[in-house]
């Protein structure tokens, strides 16, 4: 993949207009001229992700959730580890991104991954409930993100493990311990990404620390491809959902 299916993506997240009635068609205009060319693109542009998915313990025989998991492409970085699953789902609202990732567990062997499209505010496991729930880059595309972790936290067994990588900027006051962006940050980068339906939010952090305690969370910032002087902030959480108390 080179610089060819580089412009196509550039194209078609700078220019080409995003039509569409439902969210769900909304991201089909936008995914599917760019579903074989998306992994390659967002490798260098979404970061934080393998490292986050390194540390996610895999449970044994344990169900995993990957929320708008698109192509699939995270459940490389589980290596061998993947056969401990006795499912894994990858739910989205894009057929294109899907056929990417049923592609890809087919030519891996990966009998226990299912592609799903679905809504991940609504979606529950067949199994009824999961051992973790991922969401990598996908929060900030869903925009009732509130339901999206809300139905993450009913699924989820007490003690299933949440994790988020996603852009964000920080509140204008932000928690003690947590960073604080400048007011240019947190104008420009939400207006830069809406015109892509993506919507870095000041509110991520902050609703996850209230609802799941935390083992690991970070805020960095990364390069963005073809923009040099450029650093876009985004953020890793894991967290437990808390054990019932009666
Ligand atoms: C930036 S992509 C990230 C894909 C993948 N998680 C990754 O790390 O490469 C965001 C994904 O969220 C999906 N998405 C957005 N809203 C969704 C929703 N309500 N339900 C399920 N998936 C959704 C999009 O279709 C897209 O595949």
């Amino acid at each position: 993949m080179g610089i060819t299916s580089d412009l196509k993506v550039l194209y078609h997240m700078t220019m080409k207009p995003i039509r569409g009635r439902s969210h769900a068609d909304r991201l089909e205009s936008f995914y599917a001229g760019q579903a074989d060319a998306y992994d390659s693109f967002r490798r260098r542009l979404l970061r934080g992700r393998e490292e986050l998915w390194r540390q996610i313990p895999v449970p044994a025989n344990g169900v995993w959730v990957d929320m708008g998991g698109g192509t699939g492409s995270n459940l490389e970085y589980l290596g061998d580890q993947i056969a401990e699953l006795s499912k894994a789902y990858v739910v989205d609202l894009s057929p294109s991104l899907l056929e990417v990732a049923a592609r890809r567990a087919q030519e891996n062997g990966w009998s226990q991954v299912s592609t799903v499209e679905a809504d991940a505010t609504t979606f529950r496991p067949a199994e009824g409930a999961a051992d973790v729930v991922t969401f990598s880059y996908s929060l900030t595309m869903i925009p009732d993100w509130f339901a999206a972790i809300d139905n993450a936290l009913a699924m989820l067994k007490p003690g299933g493990v949440i994790a988020v990588v996603d852009f964000y900027v920080s509140r204008k006051h932000p928690a003690d311990g947590h960073r604080k962006h400048r007011w240019p940050t947190r104008t420009f980068w939400p207006t830069w990404f809406a015109n892509d339906n993506v919507f870095p939010s000041a509110d991520h952090v902050p609703y996850l620390h209230r609802h799941f305690d935390p083992s690991h969370f970070e805020e960095q910032r990364a390069k963005v491809p073809y923009l040099p002087f450029v650093r876009t902030p985004y953020y890793a959480f894991v967290g437990k959902k808390r054990q019932a108390t009666e």
